[in-house]
């Protein structure tokens, strides 16, 4: 607990809880960061809005008009997911997410993966796993410009081309780079070069120029870049996870695998993310890795770890990271002690999980004071 964090004005967050399972792991998420948050002295002021789905019904948009101006006056968002089986995708995600990341230029998607205590991974390597893939959040294959033509005709095509700017790419491997500096040093850059002809290429290119300037300036951890066709690295990942630590990618690769990563390591119920933009001029959005679970929903079964995770990922960005580890230890305590949802094998429902990781908190705050 670092004294005065307390005095400083509370930390105003935009709530998103959205659609499905985000209704259920909202609630949870929030209970265990305000657990931490009360132990740690710290003051934070939680505004619900109601966006999603729901809105998108009754307005015909997924957020008001004046969305992401009103988003702007917060500190951070703490979203759940979005997504329904009755509202195309793309409407949902083009109307809520990714505006959102774009306009705030959250340009680095963080997400850790990592084995947690009593969770066996679902792969037979039996190596702890600890890696973080930083997933380029704003350009890439996720991009507008395309189209379709002769709609409905025989000859039917679509077209959708993929962005790829220096820049973009720049400040990706850079934030590859200073985070590999806090690591082990190895970096992975997930490419297709061999298939992808102009992207991929430009990206490898790119990449190996922000390290070479890394070499020039010195650093006291020996970084190590290593460059790995998509294929063999999504293979390589299931087989030996354990031989990562920081894997750079694309908007597309980083995507899928975060989501295999997630899954190698025990559910993707567990996995987390950070939508960060790193100078900090607009405000950071903290998600949980999976959608909104319309399989589960409703049944208060879902795992609420991704979210809680999230919320620590939202502590630490807003500069409380013995808060975040606090959080993180609490909900390790709870699966050690033997409790968890179904999806990773055990009986607990949401709420019986949040309670015992909010137990946790308040134990750990025990031991700390006693
Ligand atoms: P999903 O992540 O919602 O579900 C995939 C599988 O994982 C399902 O079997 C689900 O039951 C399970 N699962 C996910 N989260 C879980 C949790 N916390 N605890 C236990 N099990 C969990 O992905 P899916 O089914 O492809 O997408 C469903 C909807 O969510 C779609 O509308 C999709 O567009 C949206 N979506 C939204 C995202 C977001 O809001 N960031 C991200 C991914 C999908
Ligand atoms: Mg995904």
């Amino acid at each position: 607990m670092s004294a005065g964090d307390g005095a400083q004005r509370p930390h105003r967050i935009a709530v998103i809880a959205g659609d499905g399972i985000g209704q259920e792991v909202m609630p949870a998420g929030i209970a265990a960061v305000d657990a931490v948050a009360e132990v740690h002295g710290l003051a934070l002021e939680w505004h619900e809005l109601g966006w999603g789905s729901d809105h998108y019904r009754a307005h015909g948009r997924m957020m008001p008009v004046d969305g992401i101006e009103r988003l702007a006056e917060y500190d951070a968002v703490f979203l759940g997911a979005v997504g329904v089986p009755d509202i195309p995708d793309v409407e949902t995600l083009w109307g809520l997410l990714i505006p959102i990341r774009r306009a705030f230029e959250q340009y680095i998607n963080l997400r850790p993966v990592r084995t947690l205590p009593g969770i066996p991974s679902n792969v037979r390597s039996g190596h702890p796993i600890d890696l973080m893939i930083v997933r380029e959040n704003n350009e890439g294959e996720y991009s507008e410009v395309g189209g379709r033509v002769y709609r409905g005709l025989p000859e039917e095509a679509a077209i959708q081309e993929n962005v790829f700017t220096r820049r973009g790419v720049a400040r990706a491997a850079q934030f590859a780079l200073d985070l590999a500096r806090t690591r082990s040093g190895r970096v992975t850059s997930a490419t297709k070069s061999n298939g992808i002809v102009h992207t991929m290429p430009f990206w490898d290119e790119v990449v190996k120029d922000v390290f070479a300037g890394a070499d020039a300036t010195g650093s006291s951890t020996p970084i190590e870049l290593r460059s790995e066709l998509i294929d063999a690295l999504a293979a390589s990942l299931v087989l030996h996870p354990e031989r990562y630590d920081v894997i750079v990618a694309s908007n597309l690769f980083g995507d899928i695998l975060s989501d295999l990563a997630g899954a190698v390591a025990g559910s993707i119920g567990a996995a987390p993310s950070a939508n960060l933009n790193p100078e900090r001029r607009h405000p950071s959005m903290f998600e949980p890795v999976h959608g909104s679970a319309p399989d589960i929903a409703g049944q208060g079964i879902a795992n609420p770890i991704g979210q809680i995770w999230s919320g620590a990922m939202m502590l630490d960005a807003l500069g409380h990271p013995a808060a975040a580890r606090d959080l993180e230890a609490a909900f390790e305590g709870a699966l050690a002690a033997g409790v968890s949802t179904r999806d990773l094998g055990g009986t607990a429902s949401t709420q019986e999980f949040t309670a015992a990781t909010v137990a946790q908190v308040r134990a750990l705050a025990d031991v700390s004071i006693g």
